[in-house]
C-alpha cells in the first residue's frame, strides 16, 4: 500500500519543506508551518498554456488583450479600464466585509454578458435570496453551487460565459490533491489551474479570498504572485462605508482607490466622498477638524475628532480609530516637548470619521489640531481645514499633491486651508480663491488658530 507522503507548508508564503521549521528560511515568519497531505502530487505550472512556442515580440498581436467594460464604471477603473480578457483578479477581505456583496452584484449588473457565479460557502437557494436582496435579476447570470475545481470547469466549458466569479478559493478543491480545501498546497493547486484555465479559454476569472487578522489572504501568498490583479476590500464592518483598493495590477495603475457604502439593498459607489465623510454639524465643536488627504490617486477630506482629557489613573490612555496610536504619541511628544503642552497627563482619544484607516501623513496637521482644540475647548470653525505632515522638531513639513488637496477643499466651500510655508513654491497655488495659511511650526499653528478668539 501506498504510503500517505506528507510535508510541511509555510501558510504564509507557500515554502514546502520535508520537516517542521519554527522560521521560514524565504519570508522570515515564524511559526506559520503546517502539516499536509501532498499525495498524487502534481507538477505545479503556474501560468499560461503548456503548448506555447517563443514568438518574436514585434510579431504579437496587440489585439488579443481585449478589455470587457463591466457596467460598473467604478471597477472598470480599479481595473485600469475595464476587465482584461483572460485575467484573474482576487478579491480579498476579511469575513462580512462584503465580497460576496460585491461580485454577486457584478455578476448581476451585466446585461450583455454571460456570468457564471460558482459559489462554494452557499446554495442556490441563499444565493438567490442574496439577489432578491440586492433588487437585482438577470437573464444572463448562472449560479453554480459547487466546490470541486473539475466539475466547475465542465460547467464553465458548457456555459462558456463572458466571465466566471470563484466565491472562494478556499472552499474550492482538486482532487489531483489530497488535502483538505483551504490548505496551502490545495489553495496554489487551485490558483494555478484557474490561471491556466483563464489563459486558455480566454476567460476573465475573479476569485474571492479571505483575508487572516494580520491582512494577508488566508493561505498563502503565493496566491497573490499568481493573480493578474488584486483587489482589497478594507473599512470596518461597522460602519457603513468600505474602500475597494488596487494592490496589484498587471494592467493598470495600483493608485486607484473605489469607496462604496453598504446599504439595505447591497454596495452603492460613494462618488463624492468628501460629502459624506465631514458631517456639518449646526455649530462648532471643539475637538473636530478636517483634513484634506489623498488616498491612492483621489484626494477627499475627513473629519477627525479629538477628546483630551484629564486622566483619571496614573498612566493616562491614548487611543486612536482609523489611525496609527504610535504616531499618535509621536505627535503628543512633539506637542509636549516643542510647543510647551503638557499632554503627558492627559487622556487622548482619536477618532477618524467613517471607520476609514488613514496612512496619508498630510493629516498630522489636522490631528494636532484636533488635540489643540479639544484641549482649550476652543472649536476651529467648521470651514477651516489642514494637510501637512508634523516634524520630530515641530516643523510643518509640505506634503506631496498640494494643489489636488486645496482644489478639493475650494470645490466643497471651504474658506481657509492651513498647508506647510515650504509649500508656498508650488506655483499652481495661486489661482486658487480660498485662502491659504501657510503654517512654518506648531507655534504658529496655536497662535492662528486661537489669535483669532481672543481677538473676537
Ligand atoms: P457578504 O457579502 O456575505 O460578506 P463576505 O462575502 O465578504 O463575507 O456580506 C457582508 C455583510 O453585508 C453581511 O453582514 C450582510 C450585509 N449586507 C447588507 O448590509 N446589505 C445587503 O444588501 C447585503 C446583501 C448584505
Ligand atoms: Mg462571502
Amino acid at each position: 500500500m501506498q504510503k500517505t507522503k506528507k510535508a510541511y507548508f509555510c501558510r504564509n508564503c507557500g515554502y514546502e519543506s520535508p520537516k517542521w521549521l519554527g522560521k521560514c528560511p524565504a519570508c522570515n515568519e515564524w511559526n506559520t508551518f503546517v502539516e499536509e497531505i501532498v499525495g498524487k502530487a502534481t507538477e505545479t505550472v503556474v501560468g499560461t498554456s503548456k503548448q506555447s512556442k517563443p514568438v518574436k515580440i514585434g510579431d504579437i498581436n496587440l489585439q488579443e488583450y481585449r478589455r470587457i467594460m463591466l457596467a460598473d464604471n467604478e471597477m472598470n477603473r480599479l481595473l485600469g479600464g475595464g476587465l482584461v480578457a483572460g485575467s484573474i483578479t482576487l478579491i480579498g477581505g476579511e469575513p462580512g466585509i462584503g465580497k460576496s456583496t460585491l461580485s454577486l452584484q457584478i455578476a448581476l449588473q451585466q446585461k450583455n454578458l454571460k456570468t457564471l457565479y460558482v459559489s462554494g460557502e452557499e446554495s442556490a437557494n441563499q444565493i438567490k435570496l442574496r439577489a432578491e436582496r440586492l433588487g437585482k435579476t438577470s437573464e444572463n447570470c448562472y449560479v453554480l453551487a459547487e466546490t470541486l475545481l473539475e466539475n466547475i470547469f465542465i460547467q464553465a466549458k458548457e456555459i462558456d460565459p463572458d466571465f466566471i466569479v470563484i466565491d472562494s478559493i478556499q472552499t474550492i478543491y482538486t482532487d489531483k490533491m489530497d488535502s483538505s480545501p483551504g490548505s496551502v498546497s490545495q489553495i496554489r493547486e487551485c490558483a494555478a489551474m484557474l490561471m491556466r484555465y483563464a489563459k486558455e479559454s480566454n476567460t476573465p476569472v475573479f476569485v474571492i479570498g479571505h483575508i487572516t487578522k494580520d491582512g494577508s489572504i488566508a493561505g498563502p501568498k503565493v496566491l497573490e504572485h499568481i493573480v493578474d490583479a488584486v483587489l482589497q476590500f478594507e473599512g470596518d464592518n461597522n460602519y457603513i462605508y468600505r474602500l475597494l483598493r488596487s494592490m496589484k495590477n498587471r494592467f493598470g495603475s495600483t493608485d486607484e482607490i473605489g469607496i462604496f457604502e453598504m446599504t439595505g439593498t447591497g454596495l452603492r459607489e460613494v462618488s463624492n466622498p468628501s460629502e459624506v465623510l465631514i458631517t456639518r454639524h449646526d455649530e462648532a465643536l471643539s475637538g473636530s477638524s478636517v483634513a484634506a488627504m489623498i488616498d491612492g490617486a483621489r484626494s477627499f477630506l475627513i473629519e477627525i475628532q479629538a477628546l483630551v482629557s484629564t486622566a483619571a489613573y496614573g498612566t493616562p490612555q491614548r487611543s486612536a480609530t482609523g489611525f496609527d496610536v504610535r504616531r499618535l504619541n509621536m505627535l503628543l511628544a512633539v506637542l509636549e516637548k516643542r510647543a510647551g503642552f503638557r499632554l503627558a497627563v492627559k487622556d487622548v482619544f482619536l477618532n477618524i470619521a467613517g471607520g476609514i484607516k488613514v496612512v496619508d501623513p498630510a493629516i498630522d496637521l489636522a490631528v494636532i489640531s484636533s488635540i489643540l482644540s479639544s484641549t482649550a475647548d476652543i472649536p476651529v470653525p467648521q470651514d477651516w481645514c489642514f494637510a501637512g505632515e508634523v516634524g520630530l522638531s515641530g516643523e510643518i513639513r509640505p506634503v506631496n499633491r498640494i494643489a489636488a488637496r486645496v482644489s478639493e477643499a475650494e470645490k466643497l466651500g471651504f474658506q481657509r486651508i492651513f498647508i506647510s510655508k515650504y509649500n508656498r513654491q508650488t506655483p499652481e497655488l495661486d489661482k486658487f480663491k480660498i485662502k491659504i495659511e501657510y503654517v512654518s511650526k506648531i507655534s504658529d499653528l496655536s497662535r492662528k488658530l486661537f489669535d483669532r478668539n481672543s481677538s473676537q
